[in-house]
């Protein structure tokens, strides 16, 4: 007990010191480099705390691209481990999309090249490696990606990197008692700014553009000033609203990014504090006094209760209002961008996804499962033929709110708990927290563009914990199959996959027809299993399939094979 006590006290010990917040450097043009290394940070000196970063030791550049321009970004993984990096929100094929089946070794490179298509909006990169996200992530690895384009530049917001627009990256962490950063922690006592503690920024007397990233591993932020003034929300995480709204307080669920305005012209030599209100934040969040609510709600997160954090309003940046710079912005446009959202009835399918725990109803600990399924990397959860317009309807009867991100696309919110969407959540997004205790949300995206019918998309919990836990799936965007619901079920095994020649089946119901499709989609092998297992002869195919089975009621699974 003791050993707990004195851990916290360090951190906030030292909470007294203030440091100008660090400003991560940019990149951008046709050609990018990214080192992920390893190196060291004093956040508390004298302690050396191991960290990672991207061409540094702690977080990594900020890149700034241009929508319809073309880029080559080269990631070179100097770290020890094995890692990727995935562009979360971006809309990019799934062979650079950076998901845990693109690895890059110890020393190895990876080079995805891709036309950015994205809409002017905040973005971010982090490594995405399967139940290692969090680890990665943790220890310093994770950057900010700012998209413009013209549209944008018409409207006279904000655009001076460090000058009137500022990367706002907030993470908590949490640390051992030698000063070493903690993975899988609900300890997450010390919060940063872009890897800055107690950080101090100036801004100008002026329209001042902060783009807020939520790069914590689990914990939710009520964000708003100290003196209560009014912010206008003016983008959300793929891009800007069709108008600012104006506002005192918002929430950020991790994965998220807020594009906000604030006008300072009339504020000249005053001090005031960004803060988190976690005191609003309703229970049932990761972030408020009780991570927990619903029914069953039961147990406890280990640690969770003594973390001051919780349940409380603290600081996450000092602000002092300096001197205008030379043509400031001083106006906040009327409206932003034009886009019409998808509407409902133009859906080609609803899929239904239900978020259970996997251990006893109402732990609040995990792991959680999505239909009743954790993370399989060889199993292919949906296959979605190419510019499907879908609803995905996702109920939590967790008692803890889940951030639900999916990969590829950017979708509308359609309505949480029966009830659209307030005006600041009506725009792009890419995560959608899904309330605690039978919570419902359902949004609609259509997936265009991109098809691959061996390399999946991800969607996951954002919470790294339970990502890495298992609190993910995976889907295909195909062109050539026409299948539209794929489940899986939890009954059949495979074995051994890689299969060298013969692959075992279990568990399947009598009469189930297996197929085997290259990833073309050709079918290169169909059979009749009368009974519950079936030795299936892939001999003479070599490499990636698909294997489907189809009970004789028409259920079908899918699932990533590779035979040699
Ligand atoms: Cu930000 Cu799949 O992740
Ligand atoms: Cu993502
Ligand atoms: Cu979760």
């Amino acid at each position: 007990m003791k050993r707990i006590a004195l851990l916290f006290l360090l951190p906030l010990a030292v909470a007294q010191a203030q440091n100008p917040l660090n400003i991560p450097t940019t990149v951008s043009g046709a050609n990018i480099n990214l080192t992920l290394q390893q190196g060291t940070t004093t956040f508390f000196p004298p302690t050396v705390t191991n960290t990672m970063g991207a061409n540094g030791s702690l977080l990594g550049p900020t890149m700034i691209l241009e929508k319809d321009s073309f880029v080559s970004i080269v990631v070179d993984n100097q770290l020890a481990d094995t890692t990727t990096i995935h562009w979360h929100g971006m809309h990019v094929a799934a062979v650079d999309d950076g998901g845990p089946h693109s690895t890059i070794a110890p020393g190895s490179t990876w080079n995805p090249q891709f036309t950015v298509m994205d809409k002017a909006g905040t973005y971010w990169y982090h490594p995405h490696l399967h139940m290692h996200t969090d680890e990665h992530v943790s220890k310093g690895i994770a950057g900010m990606i700012i998209v413009r384009d013209d549209e944008e530049a018409n409207l006279n917001l904000p655009m001076d990197y460090g000058v009137d627009e500022f990367p706002i990256v907030l993470q908590t962490k949490g640390f051992d008692g030698s000063g070493q950063i903690l993975v899988h922690t609900n300890l997450d006592t010390t919060v940063m700014v872009n890897g800055t503690l107690d950080p101090t920024l100036d801004l100008p007397a002026q329209v001042v553009r902060l783009r807020v990233l939520n790069g914590s591993s689990q914990r939710l932020y009520e964000l708003g000033f100290s003196d209560n003034r009014q912010f206008s929300l003016i983008g959300t995480d793929g891009g800007l609203l069709t108008a600012p709204v104006n506002l005192t307080r918002y929430r950020m669920a991790p994965g998220q990014r807020a594009d906000i305005l604030v006008d300072l012209s009339s504020s000249l030599g005053q001090n005031f504090q960004l803060m988190s209100y976690a005191s609003s934040l309703p229970n049932g969040v990761y972030g408020a006094a009780q991570p927990g609510m619903g029914p069953g709600a039961t147990g406890s997160l280990v640690g969770y209760t003594s973390n001051p954090l919780n349940g409380s309003d603290y600081q996450l940046l000092d602000i002092t209002v300096v001197a205008q710079t030379s043509n400031p912005v001083l106006s906040i446009p009327a409206s932003l961008a034009s886009y019409t959202p998808l509407q409902e009835g133009t859906e080609n399918i609803t899929r239904n996804l239900t978020f259970t725990s996997a251990g006893t109803m109402g732990d609040l600990n995990g792991p959680f499962l999505i239909n009743g399924s954790s993370f399989n990397m060889s199993v292919i959860n949906y296959t979605i033929p190419l510019n499907n317009i879908e609803i995905w309807s996702l109920t939590n009867q967790t008692p803890i709110s889940h951030p639900f991100h999916i990969h590829d696309v950017q979708f509308f919110i359609l309505d949480i708990n029966g009830t659209p969407p307030p005006p600041e959540m009506q725009g792009f997004n890419d995560v959608v927290l899904v309330p605690s205790g039978m919570g419902n949300v359902r949004f609609i995206a259509q997936f265009n563009d991109f098809a691959d019918d061996s390399i999946p998309y991800m969607y996951h919990c954002h919470m790294l914990t339970h990502e890495d836990d298992g609190m993910m799936g995976q889907f295909i965007v195909s062109s050539t199959t026409s299948v539209e619901t794929v489940s899986n079920s939890n009954d059949i095994q495979l074995f051994p996959n890689p299969a060298n020649g013969i692959i075992q089946l279990t568990g399947l119901e009598i009469n189930t027809i297996i197929r085997v499709y290259a990833t073309s989609g050709a079918l290169a092998k169909q059979v009749l299993a009368t009974g519950s297992s079936f030795s299936l002869d892939l001999s003479g195919l070599n490499g990636l399939y698909i294997l489907e089975t189809e009970t004789p009621s028409g259920n079908k699974n899918r699932y990533k094979v590779i035979t040699q």
